[in-house]
């Protein structure tokens, strides 16, 4: 092995060209480098995401953690997202990572960021109708970040379903070098997706934000009724709660095209429960069994 890296060790590599050395230099003898990138905040749904990393053979498993100021519009909540460094640390070793890569702003970003990745229509529908300029930010650090680390599997949550078919079009139409792999949703047990933004909510909050996965079950459970049957179903439970402030509920394609009249389909959702903004989704399969 590289005097750089020790197997079985978590490495923390901050410098952008400690990261590209090491793995550069485990390239070279050979191994291949799965990737979960993330914002930090590490709950259960990172841990699945690294295991299904850790799974896949010959790999060193290797996450970032990088609040990118560039997803974040002007009042968002970029300045109070969760950093919880020292904990985050402990996820990681608890999960076998091995390197881990925690880039500055600086660093990153050492000119601000004049050229960025345009994601194109997809980009300014549903988050991004809400978000202006979201995806952009997504794309642009994930792309430098495959730059950076050019690992062979990249892992993402289902949970952000947009931003992941986004990164399959980034890597389909920018000829990026990874194959990307995608893990269903982790929930909490009463359905809740889990997410960091989830601390933001107080127990009320909580409670009303189960509605979201209920409202999305009740509308896979009635899918062979077709689109209409499912979108009132999964509508008729959002409204009965107060607390949630609907943003959107939309089916859709698997590509987020829009909904085939039967079929695997998508039924999303986004709303805020105070100030705190949520997103699920589930898969449906419209007109099952006729
Ligand atoms: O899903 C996230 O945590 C972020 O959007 C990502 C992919 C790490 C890019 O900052």
């Amino acid at each position: 092995m590289t005097p750089r890296f020790t197997p079985g060790q978590l490495h923390v590599h901050s410098g952008l060209d400690d990261m590209m050395a090491t793995a550069r230099a485990l390239r070279a003898v050979g191994r291949k480098i799965a990737l979960v990138p993330t914002m930090g905040a590490l709950h259960d749904g990172h841990r699945q995401l690294m295991r299904t990393a850790r799974r896949l053979p010959g790999t060193v498993l290797t996450a970032s953690i990088f609040v990118n100021p560039l997803q974040f519009g002007p009042n968002e909540d970029f300045d109070r997202y969760p950093r919880p460094l020292e904990e985050d640390l402990g996820v990681c070793r608890d999960e076998r990572v091995e390197l881990l890569f925690t880039p500055s702003r600086e660093d990153m970003y050492p000119t601000g960021s004049e050229v960025t990745v345009d994601p194109g229509p997809l980009g300014r529908e549903l988050e991004g109708a809400f978000r202006p300029g979201h995806f952009a930010g997504v794309l642009t650090v994930v792309a430098k970040l495959f730059n950076i680390i050019r690992p062979d599997y990249a892992v993402f949550g289902e949970k952000d379903y947009q931003q992941l078919t986004l990164i399959k079009k980034l890597v389909r139409d920018l000829n990026h070098d990874v194959k990307i792999i995608g893990v269903p949703v982790a929930r909490d047990t009463d359905g809740l997706a889990r997410s960091s933004r989830n601390a933001y909510l107080d127990d009320d909050q909580r409670t009303a934000a189960v509605t979201l996965s209920a409202a999305l079950a009740a509308g896979a459970r009635v899918s062979a009724g077709g689109a209409e049957v499912v979108l009132e179903s999964a509508r008729a439970v959002l409204d009965k709660e107060p607390l949630v402030e609907l943003d959107y509920l939309e089916l859709r394609g698997t590509d987020l095209g829009p909904a085939p009249s039967r079929g695997e389909a998508r039924l999303l959702v986004a709303a805020r429960v105070g100030s705190t903004r949520l997103i699920d989704n589930i898969q449906v399969i419209l007109d099952e069994g006729e």
